[in-house]
């Protein structure tokens, strides 16, 4: 297999062609422990464990001088965090893994407002709002003055030093996605007139300088790997034919490898591909690179696909495959290729919620499916001291989480499931072609379930008596949650459930009353059926009624609903139905809307048939959706969380 054969990346041999893609990790960041302590070195030293041939860290700063924020990050302008660097190649290097530093200018203009501390102002290349708050003079940049920039580009040179003395292999240049690097090179944020802006040659002025100050500093034989989009996907930022003359030049600048991805923070949904995005969504970007160029070339984003990665090297469309979230997921990925058993990796879902959503709230990045990750030294699953029997009462998500959890505390468990088969609403969740990603969960979780020793008893709806004369140590109820009725009883009324579960809605004028995240779904997923559908959003606001936290999905399925040509009209709640209209309040004026047939999206209720009667009994816990309708991250964590804190 391609995927698994050793490769070079300049001087430096990878074991195989799987590199972990750069993540933040803020929140796991002490600063009483180094920086990168005890935890980043388990977070890391799990994905070496599991077989990658490099570990790519998160951005460090080769210096603060000109952005003084986000203190939690590393700084390789000084000698503070050299040991940091140190012990992780350290632990890295024990499992023949490799440790490549990705190594950033900083922010710009993307800068998040929440890390500017008070009377600092950005910087950038030029005069630029803020992306997130363009509207608020206070965060716009200044341009920074040539002499700062002469000096950050020269910053890159001692820190790259320091990698290589700490024992790092090679570093990375964080060149991509709309960051300060990349706003130098980029002429929509770029315009400058003095050597660092103006010609697309001058533009790339400071990456050269950067380049040319690392080979000097750490020496010509010290691998540069450069991370660059090769398009925005942007009206005025780079087109293709811009970001293959970007290869070019670099690899003429004596770069030893481009690792290549899309994008930018206004189209995030290139370098932040949702489950949305197919597999390998970027595997042809790379291969444009590699077209034109003679030196490794990196591909990126959602590469988790076994299948996909192996094809995109077996094909030449790449020399290596970058895998970030999918390694998150699952630590031992590489491990499981290797011994043929891909139906074992756990995989990534394209949520960001544990990820992406958790480190932008300050907390240690993770996974929705994967708690440990992140929590590696403090969450440990210990056998019990005393070994408990746990009953679970459904098998969705997080009855199976906490299956998982319970076997490797040493619990005896059972489940009950009143229907034929494990998987809850990830059943109906999976149905639209776009969702695959779901349904691999899906068959992931019902695989693993029976390979675990535990009961599944299956078409058996237990009773409160049922569960109380069982007898279990601890009852987890894992019933999940169920729809509200529609509000209007006629036969041509049906819900987004129904839908998913197979009813096809009558008629081709489909009605949808709801604009949440599964009401959007639904609209993409009929009109691809061919349906004219018209999409009621209660809220008039961009978003629709979408609580999606992370913009990247949410972004992504807003492009999808106006691509499918799905008539969206906010602000209106459908009333009632007359003949073979719906009659809705449209920003108090009543509407009628012509419908074959109305698709109810109505909001999740838990369901809990006989939690008050067990109520009083002893070590009954509800866990998951019969909580509180969620996401499934809630229900893995609900479920993960409860078993591991059992005394
Ligand atoms: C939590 C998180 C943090 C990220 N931080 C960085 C970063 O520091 N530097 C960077 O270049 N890319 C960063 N990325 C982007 C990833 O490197 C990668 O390109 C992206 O997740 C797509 O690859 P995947 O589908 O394999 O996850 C981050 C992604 C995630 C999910
Ligand atoms: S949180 Fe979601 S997107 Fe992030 S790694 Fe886990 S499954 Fe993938």
């Amino acid at each position: 297999m391609e995927l698994l054969k050793p490769g070079c990346i300049g001087n430096v041999e990878l074991k195989n062609r799987i590199i972990m893609a750069p993540m933040g990790i803020r929140g796991l960041c002490d600063p009483d422990d180094g920086y990168w302590g005890k935890r980043v070195r388990a977070y890391y030293g799990a994905r070496a464990a599991g077989g990658c041939g490099m570990i790519t860290t998160e951005m460090v700063f080769v210096s603060q001088a000109v952005e003084p924020v986000a203190k939690e990050l590393l700084d390789l302008g000084n000698d503070k965090h050299f040991q940091a660097v140190r012990q992780l190649a350290e632990t890295v290097h024990a499992y023949n893994c490799k440790l490549s530093i990705q190594l950033t200018a900083g922010f710009g203009r993307v800068i998040p407002p929440y890390v500017v501390p008070d009377g600092v102002v950005p910087v950038s290349a030029s005069e630029n709002t803020n992306y997130f708050v363009p509207d608020y003079p206070a965060l716009n940049t200044r341009a920074l003055t040539t002499e700062e920039v002469e000096a950050l580009a020269q910053s890159f040179g001692s820190a790259a030093r320091r990698c290589r003395e700490a024992g790092a292999d090679c570093v990375e240049l964080h060149g991509h996605e709309g960051y300060l690097m990349d706003q130098f090179m980029t002429g929509l944020w770029n315009r400058r007139t003095d050597k660092y802006g103006g010609s697309r040659e001058k533009r790339l002025t400071f990456a050269r300088e950067a380049i040319q100050a690392i080979k000097r500093d750490a020496g010509e034989d010290f691998p540069i790997i450069y991370r660059f989009g090769l398009t925005h996907y942007l009206e005025g930022g780079r087109e293709e034919e811009e970001g293959i003359w970007i290869a070019q030049q670099l690899e003429a600048l004596g770069i030893a490898a481009l690792h290549v991805d899309a994008g930018c923070y206004e189209t995030s949904w290139w370098p932040h591909p949702p489950q949305y995005q197919k597999p390998g969504c970027m595997v042809e970007h790379a291969a444009k690179v590699k077209a034109v160029t003679s030196i490794p070339v990196i591909a990126v984003g959602r590469l988790h696909y076994p299948e996909v990665a192996q094809q995109a090297i077996a094909e030449g469309k790449a020399d290596f495959i970058a895998i970030g979230r999918g390694l998150l997921a699952d630590p031992e990925w590489v491990a499981k290729v290797q011994r043929n058993a891909p139906e074992e990796i756990r995989p990534c879902i394209g949520c960001h919620e544990g990820c992406l959503w958790q480190m932008i709230a300050g907390e240690p990045t993770s996974c929705s499916l994967n708690p440990i990750c992140g929590h590696e030294t403090v969450w440990q699953l210990r056998p019990l001291q005393k070994k408990k029997s746990i009953l679970i009462i459904g098998g969705g998500p997080a009855g199976i989480e906490a299956a998982r959890a319970g076997v490797e505390r040493g619990c005896e468990v059972t489940l009950f499931e009143a229907s034929s088969r494990l998987g809850g609403n990830l059943w109906p969740a999976s149905m639209p072609p776009f969702k695959k990603d779901i349904a691999r969960y899906r068959d992931y979780l019902i695989r693993l379930a029976a390979r675990l020793p535990i009961d599944c008893i299956f078409n058996t709806s237990v009773t409160a008596e049922d569960i109380k004369k069982f007898g279990a140590d601890v009852v987890l109820l894992a019933t999940g949650a169920t729809m509200e009725p529609p509000p209007f009883d006629d036969p041509r009324v049906v819900t987004t459930v129904q839908v998913l579960n197979g009813t096809e809605p009558r008629g081709t004028k489909v009605v949808i009353m709801g604009a949440g995240v599964t009401g959007c779904e639904v609209a993409v997923y009929l009109a691809s059926k061919g349906k004219l559908v018209t999409l009621c959003a209660r809220q008039d606001l961009d978003e629709l009624d979408m609580d999606m936290v992370d913009h990247n999905n949410r972004f992504m399925l807003l492009r999808m609903v106006r691509d499918a040509g799905v008539m969206v009209l906010r602000g209106t709640i459908p009333l009632r139905i007359e003949g073979n209209h719906v009659v809705a309040e449209r920003k108090g004026v009543e509407i009628k809307i012509d419908m074959d047939s109305l698709v109810f999206a109505g909001r999740m209720f838990p369901r809990t048939t006989f939690h008050k009667e067990l109520a009083n009994l002893p070590g009954v816990i509800s866990i998951g959706d019969c909580v509180k309708p969620g996401t499934i991250m809630d229900a893995v964590w609900g479920g993960f969380n409860t078993v591991r804190e059992l005394q």
